[in-house]
């Protein structure tokens, strides 16, 4: 993958231009968290990008706070949360220099782990960890292996995304999925429901 100059990226173009932009919850998230009876708590949405999953998870009642490295993606995050009278915390962050607090209760990453330098993912893995209470739940949707489209991000099996973050949590379920945004056709995914240890 060539490295992505995402500051660039978010400042000469529309965010629902972006292929990821998809704007209500993440279906697969949503499907989890119905199972699990997960209904609220402290959210962390790491790579927010548009801040389509964050408002999603602030309409639902989540304290929620959002991440993303590009200023211009959060500075139009604030306008969107504004106009739509919803409360989110958006704040810029690298993840892998991180100045976030812990705890939260769930995080979820929809895109932004599977674009990191591979060599940069165990500091990734103990980082997520680090910012999770005990028993958080980390909730990551990634390209998967079987995608063979040209370009786009690094892609994963479920043995890669395991061998990555069992160090540090208990992968609880890993499903294959579609990656919702504004390709055609949607490519095709993975996405992981892990518990910190
Ligand atoms: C594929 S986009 C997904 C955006 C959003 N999660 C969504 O689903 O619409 C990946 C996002 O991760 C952000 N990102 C990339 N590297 C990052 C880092 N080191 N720390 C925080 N955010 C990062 C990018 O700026 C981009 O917005």
């Amino acid at each position: 993958m060539r490295p992505v100059e995402w500051e660039k990226l978010y400042r000469e173009t529309g965010t629902e231009q972006m292929p990821w932009y998809y704007p209500t919850l993440d279906p697969d998230l949503e499907r989890a968290m119905t199972k699990m009876g997960i209904r609220g708590g402290r959210a962390l949405d790491i790579g927010t990008g548009p801040g389509t999953q964050a408002l999603a998870l602030a309409r639902l009642g989540f304290t929620v706070t959002a991440t993303d490295i590009s200023e211009t993606a959060i500075k139009s995050c604030r306008v969107m949360a504004q106009k739509q009278g919803l409360s989110v915390e958006f704040r810029r962050d690298d993840i892998l220099k991180s100045t976030l607090k812990p705890a939260f209760d769930i995080i979820f990453d929809r895109g932004c782990f599977h674009a990191l330098p591979p060599e940069k993912r165990p500091l990734y893995a103990s980082t997520v960890h680090s910012l999770l209470a005990a028993k958080g739940l980390l909730f990551l949707k990634c390209f998967s292996t079987e995608e063979h489209m040209e370009g786009g991000p690094y892609r994963f099996s479920a043995g890669g995304i395991r061998e990555c973050f069992s160090p540090h949590f208990q992968v609880i379920s890993i499903v294959k999925t579609l990656y919702q945004g504004t390709l055609n056709p949607l490519p095709k995914a993975l996405f992981a429901v892990m518990r910190a240890l």
